[in-house]
C-alpha cells in the first residue's frame, strides 16, 4: 500500500516556478510514495462565515476530503511580501473551519521557490505559524528553500534542472514518508 501525499500550490500563474516544483514531486518521491495535486487555491472563494453558514463551497469540501484521505500534505508556495500568498492563506483558513479538521495530526512538508536569494524562507516561517492552529505536524528538516529559482527550475521545459535541488526534494519526501509511518 503506497503512501499517498497531496500537494497544495500557492501560485496561480501559468509560468510559476513553484508549479514546476509541485508537478515534479511525484517523480522525485521515493519508492512507495505517490503525490497528487489538490485543486487550485484559485477556485476557492474568499473566506466568509456567511457563505460557510449557507453550505460549504464544493471546492472546499473536495479539498478537505482529499486532505483527510491523504497520508501527508506538501505545500509548495512562493513568498509574497515576506509572507504567504493570500490565495493560499485563504485555502488554509477554509480548511481550519471544516468540522473534521483534516489537517490535524497530518504530516506536512513545506517547499518554497523564489528568484530571490533566500528562496522564500520568510514565507516558510509564517506558514509554520499558521499551521500551529490547524495542528499540522510540520516536518522540520530538511528544509527546501529554492533560491535563484530561474537557474534551478525551468518553466519552459517543466523540469528542475539542478541535481542538488532534486536530491534535496527526494530527501525531504523520504523524511515526510518516515514521519507518516512508511518506509521513506
Ligand atoms: C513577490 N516576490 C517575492 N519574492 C521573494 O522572495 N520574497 C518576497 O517577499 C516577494 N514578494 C512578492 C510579492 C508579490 C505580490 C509578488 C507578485 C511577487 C517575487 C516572487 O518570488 C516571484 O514573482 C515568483 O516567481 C513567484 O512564484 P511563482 O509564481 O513563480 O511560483
Amino acid at each position: 500500500q503506497p503512501l499517498k501525499f497531496v500537494s497544495l500550490l500557492g501560485s496561480l500563474r501559468a509560468g510559476s516556478f513553484n508549479a514546476v516544483v509541485a508537478r515534479n514531486l511525484d517523480q522525485l518521491a521515493p519508492a512507495g510514495v505517490e503525490v497528487s495535486a489538490l485543486g487550485s487555491v484559485g477556485d476557492i472563494p474568499h473566506y466568509d462565515a456567511d457563505l460557510q453558514a449557507q453550505g460549504l463551497p464544493e471546492s472546499v469540501v473536495g479539498m478537505g476530503k482529499a486532505v483527510a484521505a491523504a497520508d501527508g500534505v506538501i505545500i509548495v508556495t512562493p513568498e509574497y511580501n515576506y509572507s504567504v500568498p493570500g490565495a493560499l492563506k485563504n485555502a488554509l483558513d477554509w480548511l481550519s473551519r471544516l468540522p473534521d479538521t483534516p489537517v490535524a495530526a497530518k504530516p506536512v512538508a513545506i517547499l518554497t521557490a523564489s528568484p530571490g536569494a533566500i528562496g522564500g524562507a520568510r514565507a516558510q516561517y509564517h506558514l509554520r505559524q499558521i499551521l500551529v492552529f490547524l495542528d499540522g505536524r510540520v516536518l522540520n528538516k530538511p528544509e527546501v528553500m529554492i533560491g535563484q529559482a530561474s537557474s534551478r527550475v525551468d518553466p519552459e521545459t517543466g523540469s528542475i534542472t539542478d541535481a542538488d535541488t532534486r536530491s534535496l526534494i527526494t530527501a525531504q519526501l523520504s523524511a515526510l514518508a518516515e514521519m507518516a509511518g512508511g518506509q521513506g
